[in-house]
């Protein structure tokens, strides 16, 4: 199966630091936003993953070329941990596909650009600013890895779903479950879904955290959805449509997730996941104890 990941957005919640540098590029701890989500993939099993570009977004694209003068510099100067960390980044067998959207009008628009790449077949999106918390139980790998399983087990769409504020409803899709209740890393059918309703609109507190696995049936639905909130082409629609054709299940978070595509969120993230660095993070906690003192 394929991935899409949409990053041809300005990033303008992230503005200054966006002006010139995609906020896919942004780092959290060491590594930028977007290997975290390309090895989310990767760990899943997936291997060709289609970015949705905009060409001035060059930055990311590079990111994952092969840096052919600075590995001979690593090389030729014994930097060899270097050179295998410059490796990873884009193991071999792994195979970035960039496809371009020309007008910014959606993530649905985003999604349909790939169309010619994908074909009639299923897909998993995964939205690069949200970070899944992989650190408690490995979610990252478990939470997309199952949401395929099961996909593969039933052909049922999986809409990844977490309990948000009742106050934030707003800022999401919003699943309507109905009564049910599924345990962490489980699913339930969902009866409908709502971009971004109004507090008194929503049909429950599940809201969408940017990741999903998709029945090929959602790309003719995709291609006749009309302009929706924000008079942009929502992807949230299309599934409200394929809801009405097919069973469709939300998959609750094993975990949480961090929204990185605004300022406070990503301030979070970056500092959780600094202290759990591998290297700095027992000597980042020690200084911020004496920092908040
Ligand atoms: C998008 C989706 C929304 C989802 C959210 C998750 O909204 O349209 O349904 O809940 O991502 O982050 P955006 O944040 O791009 O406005």
């Amino acid at each position: 199966m394929k991935a899409v990941i949409p990053v041809a957005g300005f990033g303008t919640r992230m503005l200054p630091a966006t002006k010139a540098i995609p906020k896919e590029m942004l780092t959290v701890a060491d590594k930028p936003l977007i290997q975290y989500i390309v090895e989310e993939c990767i760990a899943a099993g997936i291997k060709d993953i289609i970015l949705v570009n905009h060409s001035f977004k060059t930055a990311i694209v590079n990111h994952f070329n092969t840096a052919f003068e600075l590995e001979s510099l690593l090389k030729n100067t014994g930097k060899l941990d270097l050179l295998a960390e410059v490796r990873r980044v884009c193991p071999p067998g792994v195979n970035l596909i960039q496809v371009y959207q020309d007008q910014a009008n959606g993530l649905g628009q985003a999604i349909l650009c790939t169309r010619p790449v994908i074909g009639n077949e299923p897909f998993a999106v995964l939205l690069p600013d949200v970070l899944i918390n992989e650190y408690a139980c490995h979610l990252a790998t478990d939470n997309l890895a199952k949401m395929l399983q099961c996909f593969q087990q039933t052909h049922r769409s999986q809409i990844m779903v977490e309990r948000v504020p009742c106050n934030e409803v707003s800022k999401y899709g919003i699943a309507d479950c109905g009564a049910q209740k599924a345990e962490a890393g489980y699913n339930m059918p969902m009866y409908n879904i709502v971009e971004k309703p109004s507090i008194h609109e929503a049909p429950s507190d599940l809201a969408v955290v940017g990741r999903y696995v998709l029945s090929a049936n959602i790309w003719p639905l995709l291609a006749k959805t009309a302009p929706g909130i924000g008079g942009e082409i929502q992807l949230t629609d299309a599934i409200a449509a394929l809801i009405k054709h097919e069973a469709v299940d939300a998959f609750v978070i094993n975990g949480y997730s961090h929204d990185c595509g605004n300022k406070l969120g990503y301030m979070k993230t970056f500092i959780e996941y600094s202290l759990r660095h591998e290297d700095y993070g027992a000597e980042l906690k020690r200084w911020l104890q004496q920092a908040m003192k």
